[in-house]
Protein backbone atom coordinates (compact mmCIF):
# COMPACT_ATOMS: atom_id res chain seq x y z
CA UNK A 1 0.00 0.00 0.00
CA UNK A 2 1.66 3.32 -1.03
CA UNK A 3 1.19 6.45 1.46
CA UNK A 4 2.32 8.49 -1.17
CA UNK A 5 2.69 8.65 -4.89
CA UNK A 6 3.76 11.29 -7.13
CA UNK A 7 3.10 11.51 -10.78
CA UNK A 8 4.63 13.59 -13.54
CA UNK A 9 5.86 16.52 -11.24
CA UNK A 10 7.64 18.91 -12.68
CA UNK A 11 9.09 22.34 -11.39
CA UNK A 12 10.48 25.19 -13.26
CA UNK A 13 12.30 28.11 -11.85
CA UNK A 14 12.78 31.28 -13.21
CA UNK A 15 15.34 33.24 -11.95
CA UNK A 16 16.00 36.62 -13.88
CA UNK A 17 16.28 35.52 -17.74
CA UNK A 18 17.14 31.78 -17.01
CA UNK A 19 14.81 29.10 -16.39
CA UNK A 20 15.90 25.95 -14.46
CA UNK A 21 14.37 22.67 -14.35
CA UNK A 22 14.53 21.95 -11.17
CA UNK A 23 12.31 18.79 -11.67
CA UNK A 24 11.37 17.28 -14.97
CA UNK A 25 8.48 14.68 -14.74
CA UNK A 26 9.08 12.76 -11.36
CA UNK A 27 7.04 9.50 -10.66
CA UNK A 28 7.66 8.10 -7.30
CA UNK A 29 5.91 5.88 -4.70
CA UNK A 30 6.42 5.86 -1.01
CA UNK A 31 5.49 2.42 1.14
CA UNK A 32 3.61 2.87 3.99
CA UNK A 33 6.32 2.11 6.73
CA UNK A 34 9.17 2.07 4.56
CA UNK A 35 12.19 4.50 4.96
CA UNK A 36 12.79 5.45 0.99
CA UNK A 37 16.53 6.29 0.31
CA UNK A 38 16.63 9.43 -2.54
CA UNK A 39 20.11 9.82 -3.82
CA UNK A 40 21.86 12.02 -6.28
CA UNK A 41 24.90 14.73 -6.69
CA UNK A 42 24.68 18.09 -5.94
CA UNK A 43 21.86 20.30 -7.96
CA UNK A 44 20.14 16.86 -9.04
CA UNK A 45 16.84 17.85 -7.25
CA UNK A 46 16.51 16.12 -4.46
CA UNK A 47 15.28 19.24 -2.31
CA UNK A 48 13.15 20.46 -4.84
CA UNK A 49 11.34 17.51 -4.79
CA UNK A 50 10.52 17.54 -1.53
CA UNK A 51 9.45 20.87 -1.24
CA UNK A 52 7.20 20.10 -3.43
CA UNK A 53 5.82 17.26 -1.53
CA UNK A 54 6.20 19.14 2.11
CA UNK A 55 4.11 21.62 0.05
CA UNK A 56 6.50 24.32 0.82
CA UNK A 57 6.54 24.99 -3.57
CA UNK A 58 3.69 24.48 -5.65
CA UNK A 59 4.92 22.38 -8.41
CA UNK A 60 4.96 23.69 -11.94
CA UNK A 61 2.87 20.77 -12.88
CA UNK A 62 2.03 17.58 -11.55
CA UNK A 63 0.26 15.76 -8.97
CA UNK A 64 0.76 14.24 -5.27
CA UNK A 65 -1.31 12.12 -3.77
CA UNK A 66 -1.81 11.38 -0.15
CA UNK A 67 -3.03 7.89 0.46
CA UNK A 68 -4.55 8.27 -2.52
CA UNK A 69 -6.24 11.23 -2.51
CA UNK A 70 -4.71 14.36 -4.51
CA UNK A 71 -3.16 16.87 -2.82
CA UNK A 72 -4.35 20.74 -3.69
CA UNK A 73 -2.15 23.81 -4.14
CA UNK A 74 -3.63 25.28 -1.16
CA UNK A 75 -2.88 22.61 1.39
CA UNK A 76 -5.50 22.47 4.56
CA UNK A 77 -3.30 22.33 8.44
CA UNK A 78 -4.19 18.72 9.11
CA UNK A 79 -2.51 17.83 5.16
CA UNK A 80 0.51 19.65 6.66
CA UNK A 81 0.44 18.26 9.72
CA UNK A 82 0.95 14.69 7.70
CA UNK A 83 4.45 15.30 6.31
CA UNK A 84 7.03 17.03 8.35
CA UNK A 85 10.46 18.28 6.59
CA UNK A 86 13.62 17.99 8.65
CA UNK A 87 16.68 20.05 7.28
CA UNK A 88 20.33 19.45 7.33
CA UNK A 89 20.92 22.82 9.33
CA UNK A 90 18.92 21.99 12.33
CA UNK A 91 20.52 25.01 14.25
CA UNK A 92 19.01 27.51 11.89
CA UNK A 93 15.68 25.86 11.41
CA UNK A 94 14.98 27.05 15.26
CA UNK A 95 14.19 30.46 16.37
CA UNK A 96 17.21 32.00 17.99
CA UNK A 97 15.25 33.80 20.48
CA UNK A 98 13.09 31.26 21.48
CA UNK A 99 13.51 28.13 23.67
CA UNK A 100 13.45 24.62 22.21
CA UNK A 101 10.33 23.98 24.11
CA UNK A 102 8.65 26.98 23.08
CA UNK A 103 9.48 26.26 19.48
CA UNK A 104 7.87 22.65 19.17
CA UNK A 105 5.13 24.29 21.12
CA UNK A 106 4.78 26.79 18.63
CA UNK A 107 4.90 24.57 15.98
CA UNK A 108 2.64 22.21 17.62
CA UNK A 109 0.09 25.13 18.31
CA UNK A 110 0.16 26.36 14.65
CA UNK A 111 -1.22 23.00 12.91
CA UNK A 112 -3.10 21.32 16.16
CA UNK A 113 -4.90 24.44 17.66
CA UNK A 114 -3.49 27.12 20.39
CA UNK A 115 -4.97 25.04 23.14
CA UNK A 116 -2.54 22.53 21.77
CA UNK A 117 -0.05 21.38 24.78
CA UNK A 118 3.31 19.29 23.78
CA UNK A 119 4.92 16.23 26.28
CA UNK A 120 8.24 17.57 27.24
CA UNK A 121 9.47 15.21 29.19
CA UNK A 122 8.18 12.73 26.74
CA UNK A 123 9.63 14.16 23.49
CA UNK A 124 12.92 14.17 25.03
CA UNK A 125 12.73 10.81 25.79
CA UNK A 126 11.63 9.43 22.32
CA UNK A 127 15.30 11.68 21.02
CA UNK A 128 17.28 10.49 23.74
CA UNK A 129 18.24 13.81 25.42
CA UNK A 130 17.78 15.05 29.11
CA UNK A 131 14.51 17.01 29.66
CA UNK A 132 16.34 20.02 30.90
CA UNK A 133 17.48 20.83 26.98
CA UNK A 134 13.73 21.57 25.97
CA UNK A 135 14.57 25.36 28.32
CA UNK A 136 17.47 25.87 26.02
CA UNK A 137 18.01 27.61 23.12
CA UNK A 138 19.65 26.21 20.05
CA UNK A 139 22.95 27.69 20.25
CA UNK A 140 23.10 25.85 23.33
CA UNK A 141 22.71 23.30 21.86
CA UNK A 142 25.66 20.70 19.68
CA UNK A 143 24.88 20.06 16.35
CA UNK A 144 23.75 16.16 17.23
CA UNK A 145 21.41 17.53 19.82
CA UNK A 146 19.94 20.11 17.83
CA UNK A 147 19.00 17.73 15.25
CA UNK A 148 16.92 15.33 17.40
CA UNK A 149 15.55 18.55 18.66
CA UNK A 150 14.24 18.58 14.91
CA UNK A 151 13.17 15.24 15.01
CA UNK A 152 11.29 15.93 18.44
CA UNK A 153 9.18 18.95 16.88
CA UNK A 154 8.50 17.35 13.74
CA UNK A 155 7.43 14.23 15.62
CA UNK A 156 5.45 16.46 18.20
CA UNK A 157 2.55 16.85 15.40
CA UNK A 158 2.29 12.83 14.88
CA UNK A 159 3.13 12.98 11.02
CA UNK A 160 2.61 10.21 8.87
CA UNK A 161 5.59 11.14 7.31
CA UNK A 162 9.09 12.07 7.43
CA UNK A 163 10.72 14.22 4.12
CA UNK A 164 14.84 14.25 5.79
CA UNK A 165 17.05 16.43 3.82
CA UNK A 166 20.16 15.49 4.42
CA UNK A 167 19.46 15.71 8.11
CA UNK A 168 23.17 14.05 9.02
CA UNK A 169 25.22 15.79 6.22
CA UNK A 170 26.54 18.65 8.85
CA UNK A 171 27.25 16.26 11.80
CA UNK A 172 30.58 14.14 12.69
CA UNK A 173 30.37 10.59 11.76
CA UNK A 174 29.32 9.29 15.15
CA UNK A 175 26.65 11.92 15.63
CA UNK A 176 25.47 10.70 11.98
CA UNK A 177 25.47 7.03 13.04
CA UNK A 178 23.67 7.67 16.09
CA UNK A 179 21.03 10.09 14.50
CA UNK A 180 20.36 7.22 11.58
CA UNK A 181 19.48 4.84 14.42
CA UNK A 182 17.59 7.19 16.24
CA UNK A 183 15.38 7.57 12.75
CA UNK A 184 15.07 3.88 12.20
CA UNK A 185 13.84 3.40 15.79
CA UNK A 186 11.11 6.17 15.45
CA UNK A 187 10.31 5.14 12.50
CA UNK A 188 9.49 1.82 12.82
CA UNK A 189 8.38 1.79 16.86
CA UNK A 190 5.88 4.87 15.35
CA UNK A 191 4.62 2.98 12.66
CA UNK A 192 6.09 6.65 10.33
CA UNK A 193 6.89 6.13 6.87
CA UNK A 194 9.94 8.45 5.18
CA UNK A 195 11.87 9.73 2.46
CA UNK A 196 15.63 10.09 3.37
CA UNK A 197 17.49 12.49 0.97
CA UNK A 198 21.41 11.94 0.84
CA UNK A 199 23.91 12.85 -1.77
CA UNK A 200 25.93 9.68 0.30
CA UNK A 201 24.88 6.34 -0.85
CA UNK A 202 26.88 4.89 1.88
CA UNK A 203 24.61 6.69 4.27
CA UNK A 204 21.40 5.50 2.58
CA UNK A 205 22.40 2.08 2.84
CA UNK A 206 22.84 1.97 6.35
CA UNK A 207 19.03 3.07 6.99
CA UNK A 208 16.85 2.24 3.78
CA UNK A 209 15.77 -0.93 1.77
CA UNK A 210 14.75 0.80 -1.40
CA UNK A 211 16.15 4.01 -2.86
CA UNK A 212 15.78 6.22 -6.09
CA UNK A 213 18.22 8.14 -8.12
CA UNK A 214 18.22 11.34 -9.72
CA UNK A 215 20.23 13.19 -11.62
CA UNK A 216 19.34 16.58 -13.46
CA UNK A 217 15.88 16.78 -12.31
CA UNK A 218 14.86 13.13 -13.22
CA UNK A 219 14.54 9.58 -11.71
CA UNK A 220 17.28 7.33 -13.55
CA UNK A 221 17.43 4.28 -11.39
CA UNK A 222 15.02 2.81 -8.75
CA UNK A 223 15.32 -0.18 -7.11
CA UNK A 224 16.25 -2.17 -3.62
CA UNK A 225 19.71 -0.47 -2.06
CA UNK A 226 22.11 -3.16 -2.31
CA UNK A 227 20.51 -3.84 -5.85
CA UNK A 228 21.61 -0.76 -6.97
CA UNK A 229 24.74 -0.77 -5.14
CA UNK A 230 26.06 -4.15 -6.41
CA UNK A 231 24.53 -3.97 -10.31
CA UNK A 232 23.65 -0.57 -11.52
CA UNK A 233 22.51 -0.02 -14.41
CA UNK A 234 22.94 3.41 -14.85
CA UNK A 235 26.48 4.81 -15.77
CA UNK A 236 25.91 7.93 -13.39
CA UNK A 237 24.63 5.45 -10.66
CA UNK A 238 28.07 3.51 -11.25
CA UNK A 239 29.79 6.74 -10.65
CA UNK A 240 27.54 7.64 -7.49
CA UNK A 241 28.70 3.69 -5.70
CA UNK A 242 32.28 4.14 -7.10
CA UNK A 243 32.44 7.76 -4.97
CA UNK A 244 31.09 5.31 -2.18
CA UNK A 245 33.12 2.40 -2.06
CA UNK A 246 36.47 4.44 -2.22
CA UNK A 247 36.01 6.09 1.42
N1 LIG B 1 14.46 28.85 -5.73
C1 LIG B 1 15.19 28.50 -6.78
N2 LIG B 1 15.34 29.34 -7.84
C2 LIG B 1 16.08 28.99 -8.92
N3 LIG B 1 16.70 27.81 -9.06
C3 LIG B 1 16.60 26.93 -8.04
C4 LIG B 1 15.86 27.23 -6.86
N4 LIG B 1 15.93 26.16 -6.02
C5 LIG B 1 16.69 25.25 -6.65
N5 LIG B 1 17.10 25.70 -7.85
C6 LIG B 1 17.91 24.97 -8.83
O1 LIG B 1 17.30 23.71 -9.05
C7 LIG B 1 18.29 22.70 -9.21
C8 LIG B 1 18.06 21.61 -8.18
O2 LIG B 1 18.37 22.11 -6.89
P1 LIG B 1 18.17 21.28 -5.57
O3 LIG B 1 16.80 20.67 -5.56
O4 LIG B 1 18.52 22.16 -4.43
O5 LIG B 1 19.24 20.10 -5.72
P2 LIG B 1 19.83 19.07 -4.64
O6 LIG B 1 19.00 19.17 -3.40
O7 LIG B 1 19.75 17.73 -5.30
O8 LIG B 1 21.26 19.47 -4.42
C9 LIG B 1 19.63 23.38 -9.09
O9 LIG B 1 20.08 23.67 -10.40
C10 LIG B 1 19.31 24.64 -8.33
O10 LIG B 1 20.24 25.66 -8.63
MG1 LIG C 1 19.60 19.65 -1.44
Amino acid sequence: MNVLEGKGITKRYHQQNITVDALRGVDFRLEDGEILGLAGESGSGKSTLLKQIAGLETPTSGTILLHGKELGCRRTKEEFRAMQMIFQNAPASFNPRRTIADSISESVRSLRGRDAKIDEAALADLVGLPEELMQRYPRQLSGGQCQRMAIARAMAVHPEILLCDEITSALDVSSQAQILRLLADICRDSHTSAIFVSHDLAVIRCLCDRVMVMKDGALVEEGKVEQVIHSPREEYTKKLVDSVLQI
